[in-house]
C-alpha cells in the first residue's frame, strides 16, 4: 500500500514530489508528507492527515525549498491516520527522515531494544522503529548511512520499500525494497524514485526496477549504484518504458473510473491485438505456446487471486473446464497460502492480478513454486512483482488503471482467460475446429458490442436515481453470469458503500429469498443463454415476493420485459463471452449510484488500489 516518491536533481524537489504523490494517491490516501534537505543542508519534514491536497495547503506557508526530497502518501497499517503517524518519520536526533511502504513485522521486539538504549517514539507506527534503528546503528557502529541501512535491514522481518535522506547530506537518497515495489527513474541530470512508474514517466522513460533486498544508492551527479543488503554490488538493467503520460490523465471524464469503463472497447482490442490473427483463424499466446507440453500434461489448474481478479478467475474456471477439460480450482490467495494446500508438481497455477503487487497473491505464488508447480501470471502492470516472479504469463495490456474499483482490468482478465482456454483447447483438441472459429469471430465482435452498451449510459444514469437510496442489493446470475453477479455486487459496495450480495440464482431459495420485499432491488443477469428458462423462473419467484427486478437481458427479449421492473438491454453473444458484455451495465450502474451519493468514486474510503500488505 502507500505511495513513495523521491527526487534528487537540479530543480526544486517539492513540485516534483507533490505531483508524484497525486499520481500515486490511488495507493493510499489517509495522510501524506514530504521531507526535503534545504539549501542550508537542514532536514525539514512536513506532514498532514488527509489527502495530498491537505498536505499542499499545509505547506503553502512553509519553506519547502531544496533540490532533494522524499514524499509519501499513507495507507495506515500500524497506528491510526494522523499527523504524527504520517510519514516521513524523523529519527530521534532528527538527522534522518524515512518513508516506508509495507509492514515491519518484528517492530515490537526492535522497539523494546531501542527503548532500552534510550530511544523514545513519537508515533505508533512500525515505520518509526526502523528509522530509529538505522540511526542507532549509524551512531553506535560509527558507519555511513548506507551501511547503517544495510545492517538495520538485516534485522528486519517483514515487507518494505523505503527511502531515507539525511541532514547535512543534500547529495544522497538511500532506497531499498523487499516485497514492496520501488522503481528508480534515470533522468539527464536527476534521479526519481517511486512505487510505480507513473510519477516518473513525465520526466524520463529510463527506469530500473529494484529487486527484493536490493539497495539503491542514488547520488547527485553520479551513476546509480545498486548493492545487496550484504553489500555486494549488483548489476541493474535499465528498462525503457513505453507508457505515455496522456494515458494517465482523465481525458475529459469526471472520474478515472468512468474513463476506464468507456475505454473497454479499446482496451479489449489492445488485449487481443497480436494474439488473434487477422483472418480470425488462430490464437497465439506465446506464454502458452512456449510451454505447450506443460499445459497439455497439466493434472489440474489452480487459479489464485483476490477481489475482482478472483471473480475473473471463476470465469476462467468455467472456460478452462469447458474448452480444455482440465479440472480447475479457484482460490483466494489469502486462504490458499495459509491452509497447507496440496500442490502437485504437474499442477499449473494461474495467478491473476491487475497490480501485480498483491501481497497475498505473491506469497501464494511462492508457495506454489516451492512445491514445483508451473506458475503463469495474468497481470496488467508491466514489470510489477508478479510478472517478475512467475515462470511465464500474459499481460492484459489495458494501460494504467487508476480508479480503485477495477473495471477495464477485469474484462481484459476474462478475455485473456478466454484466449488461453481456446489456445490450450485447440492444442489439446478438446474443442472442435468449428466452435473454435465461431468463438474467435465472436470475440472479434465484442468491442463493437460494448460500444453499443455504452450508449445506454444515460438511461442507466436515469435508472440509478431510483436506487440511490436503497440499503441493500442482491445480484443474481447462473453459470458464466454468476461471477458477474458477484463482481457487480463488489463494484456497488466498494464505491457506493451500499451493502450488496452476489449469488448464484438457484441458491436464492436456500436463504437470501428471505430478504426479498418491495424495498429490495434485485439485479438479475437474464441473458439468453443455457440457463435462460431457469432465470425466468427465478425472476418470477422474486416478483411473487414483491422484489424489484432490474434485469440485464438481450435486446428485444419480450419475456423478460414483461416481468422485470426495469430492463437494461445488451446485445446477444456466445454464452462464454457473456461476462464481457453483462459486466458493463453493472459497472455503470454502480458508478452512477456512487456519484448520486456523492462518494469519492476513484478513491473510496478504506480501500487502496494495490494491497501490498496481507
Ligand atoms: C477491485 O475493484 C478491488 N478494488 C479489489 O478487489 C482488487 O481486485 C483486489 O485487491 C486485487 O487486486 P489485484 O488485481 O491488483 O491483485
Ligand atoms: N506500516 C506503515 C504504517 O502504517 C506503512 C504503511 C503504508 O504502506 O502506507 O505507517
Amino acid at each position: 500500500m502507500c505511495g513513495i516518491v523521491g527526487y534528487i536533481g537540479t530543480n526544486e524537489a517539492y513540485p516534483v514530489l507533490i505531483k508524484g504523490l497525486h499520481r500515486l494517491e490511488y495507493r493510499g490516501y489517509d495522510s501524506a508528507g514530504v521531507a526535503i534537505v534545504g539549501p542550508d543542508a537542514g532536514l525539514n519534514v512536513f506532514k498532514a492527515k488527509g489527502r495530498v491536497a491537505d498536505l499542499e495547503a499545509f505547506c503553502k506557508s512553509k519553506n519547502i525549498s531544496g533540490t532533494i526530497g522524499i514524499a509519501h502518501t499513507r495507507w495506515a497499517t500500524h497506528g491510526e491516520p494522523s499527523n504524527i503517524n504520517a510519514h516521513p518519520h524523523y529519527s530521534q536526533s532528527e538527522t534522518l527522515a524515512l518513508i516506508h511502504n509495507g509492514i515491519i513485522e518484528n517492530y515490537a521486539v526492535l522497539k523494546k531494544e531501542l527503548a532500552l538504549n534510550g530511544y523514545t517514539f513519537q508515533s505508533s507506527t512500525d515505520t518509526e522503529v526502523l528509522v530509529q534503528l538505522i540511526e542507532y546503528i549509524k551512531v553506535s557502529n560509527k558507519v555511513d548511512i548506507c551501511t547503517a541501512v544495510q545492517l538495520a535491514l538485516e534485522q528486519v522481518v517483514g515487507a518494505y520499500a523505503i527511502a531515507v535522506i539525511e541532514k547535512g547530506n543534500p547529495d544522497l537518497i538511500i532506497a531499498a525494497r523487499k516485497s514492496s515495489p520501488l522503481v528508480v527513474g534515470i533522468g539527464d541530470d536527476a534521479f526519481f524514485l517511486a512505487s510505480d512508474a507513473t510519477p516518473i514517466i513525465e520526466y524520463t522513460n529510463q527506469v530500473v526496477y529494484l529487486e527484493d533486498e536490493e539497495i539503491a544508492i542514488i547520488r547527485r551527479n553520479k551513476p546509480l549504484k545498486v548493492v545487496s543488503i550484504g553489500n555486494v554490488e549488483k548489476t541493474h538493467e535499465i528498462i525503457r518504458l513505453e507508457m505515455n503520460l496522456s494515458q494517465l490523465e482523465k481525458g475529459g471524464y469526471p472520474h478515472f473510473m468512468l474513463k476506464e469503463i468507456f475505454e473497454q472497447p479499446r482496451t479489449l482490442r489492445d488485449c487481443m491485438r497480436g494474439r488473434i490473427n487477422v483472418e480470425l483463424t488462430n490464437v497465439v499466446l506465446s506464454g502458452i505456446i512456449d510451454n505447450k507440453e506443460k499445459f497439455l500434461n497439466a493434472r489440474r489448474i489452480l487459479i489464485l487471486a483476490c477481489g475482482t481478479s478472483w471473480h475473473a478467475g471463476l470465469i476462467g474456471e468455467y472456460l478452462l473446464e469447458e474448452f480444455c477439460r482440465i479440472p480447475v480450482e479457484v482460490e483466494y490467495s489469502s486462504e490458499f497460502r495459509y491452509r497447507n494446500p496440496i500442490i502437485y508438481p504437474d499442477d499449473i497455477v494461474i495467478a491473476i492480478s491487475q497490480s501485480g503487487e498483491t501481497a497475498d497473491t505473491l506469497a501464494a505464488i511462492e508457495l506454489a513454486k516451492e512445491a514445483g508447480a508451473f506458475v503463469y501470471g495474468i497481470c496488467n502492470v508491466v514489470g510489477s512483482s508478479i510478472p517478475r516472479n512467475t515462470h511465464s504469463g500474459s499481460y492484459t495490456h489495458v494501460g494504467p488503471e487508476i480508479g480503485v474499483a477495477s473495471t477495464k482490468a477485469f474484462t481484459a482478465q476474462a478475455l485473456v482467460l478466454t484466449l488461453m482456454a481456446l489456445c490450450i483447447g485447440r492444442e489439446k483438441k478438446t474443442i472442435s475446429e468449428e466452435r473454435f472459429l465461431k468463438l474467435l469471430s465472436e470475440i472479434n465482435n465484442i468491442p463493437d458490442k460494448i460500444e453499443l452498451i455504452l450508449q445506454s449510459n444515460d438511461s442507466i444514469k436515469t435508472l440509478s436515481n431510483i436506487f440511490t437510496y436503497a440499503h441493500n442489493f442482491i445480484y443474481l446470475g447462473r453459470g458464466y453470469s454468476y461471477p458477474v453477479a458477484m463482481e457487480g455486487a463488489l463494484k456497488l459496495k466498494e464505491i457506493s458503500y451500499i451493502h450488496a450480495e452476489g449469488y448464484p440464482a438457484a441458491e436464492m431459495k436456500h436463504g437470501p429469498i428471505a430478504l426479498i420485499d418491495n424495498e429490495m432491488p434485485v439485479v438479475v443477469i437474464a441473458t439468453n443463454n443455457g440457463a435462460y428458462d431457469k432465470m425466468i423462473s427465478n425472476i418470477q419467484e422474486i416478483k411473487a415476493r414483491n422484489g424489484r427486478v432490474v434485469a440485464i437481458a438481450n435486446k428485444d427479449d419480450t419475456m423478460v420485459k414483461a416481468i422485470a421492473d426495469y430492463v437494461i438491454e445488451i446485445p446477444e453473444t456466445e454464452e462464454c463471452l457473456d461476462p464481457l458484455l453483462s459486466t458493463i451495465p453493472l459497472q455503470l450502474l454502480s458508478y452512477h449510484i456512487a456519484v448520486n451519493k456523492q462518494r469519492d468514486v476513484d478513491m473510496p474510503r478504506n480501500l487502496a488500489k494495490s494491497v501490498t500488505v496481507e
